[in-house]
């Protein structure tokens, strides 16, 4: 018996990084879940082992109407949704300063980074309301809180993140419902990769454990906010940073 034995999770952005390996995690613990990712080519080579227990859907999450039908979906194919993971995200352009930035770049970065948040919890929240139960977590970044330089975009689409976890953690406190958000520092995925370097060192040069975390410590970490045992935390931004933020 796993520890997410009959729970039902949706993550978004299974197909890479932190999701993937959030997605594996729970599904070894016997969780059912429904998968949102645009690479559906990746979904598929990730979890097919993993049969009616993981619903893999493609999707482009910026879009409301589609992701108010996936959420259904994976409500009617499992019977309800006790924890949503949103791990969607992307850096947008970086290393470069304010004056740089393109607003177009910068409303692609908070359409996909916050929006899509909003849009997954608004579809989830009715049906976790019915219950009574259910654990949101919102995958933020150390970004958020501090503000990394060069990374205007997606720090204020993460301080967005934390402050939408503040307000729903508050919203819902009564319902049985904790909504948090994780802020990690640098973990090794294909979203560091695809930065520059130089842009990689600023951010790692600050973590006082000299290393990046591990996608297993990530996975550790959103399992327990997600569980039944996380019920009396609400509207936190847990931390995942090597020590880099102490607050
Ligand atoms: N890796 C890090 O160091 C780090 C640090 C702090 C926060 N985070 C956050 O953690 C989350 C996961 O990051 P990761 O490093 O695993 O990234 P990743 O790039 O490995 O995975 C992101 C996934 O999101 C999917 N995706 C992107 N845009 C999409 C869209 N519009 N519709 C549907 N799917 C889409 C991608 O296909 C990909 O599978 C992100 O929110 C990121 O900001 C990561």
């Amino acid at each position: 018996m796993g520890e997410f034995n009959g729970q039902v999770v949706l993550i978004t952005g299974a197909a890479s990084g932190i999701g993937l390996s959030i997605a594996h995690k729970l599904l070894t613990e016997g969780a059912q879940v429904g998968l949102l990712d645009f690479n559906e080519t990746a979904l598929q080579q990730a979890f097919e082992q993993y049969g009616p227990d993981a619903l893999l859907i493609g999707i482009d999450i910026t879009d409301e109407a589609r992701v108010a039908q996936a959420v259904s979906h994976v409500h009617e194919q499992f019977g309800k949704i006790d924890a949503l993971i949103n791990c969607v995200g992307i850096t947008g352009v970086t290393n470069v300063q304010s004056h740089e930035v393109s607003s177009e770049n910068l409303h692609k970065v908070f359409e996909v980074n916050f929006m899509s948040s909003f849009y997954t919890s608004k579809a989830a929240l009715p049906f976790m309301l019915a219950r009574r139960y259910g654990r949101i977590l919102h995958i933020a970044s150390i970004a958020g809180k501090e503000g990394n330089a060069g990374m205007l975009a997606y720090s204020a689409s993460k301080a967005a993140v934390i402050c939408m976890a503040k307000v729903q953690g508050k919203e819902y406190a009564e319902k049985g419902i904790t909504v948090n958000a994780l802020a990690p520092a640098v973990i090794q995925t294909p979203l560091v990769d695809a930065m520059p370097e130089v842009q990689v060192k600023y951010m790692t040069d600050k973590i006082p454990m000299k290393r990046c975390g591990t996608l297993d410590e990530a996975a550790n970490l959103a399992a327990y906010i997600v569980s039944p045992k996380n019920s009396f935390t609400t509207g936190f931004t847990f931390d995942l940073s090597g020590g880099r933020a102490t607050y």
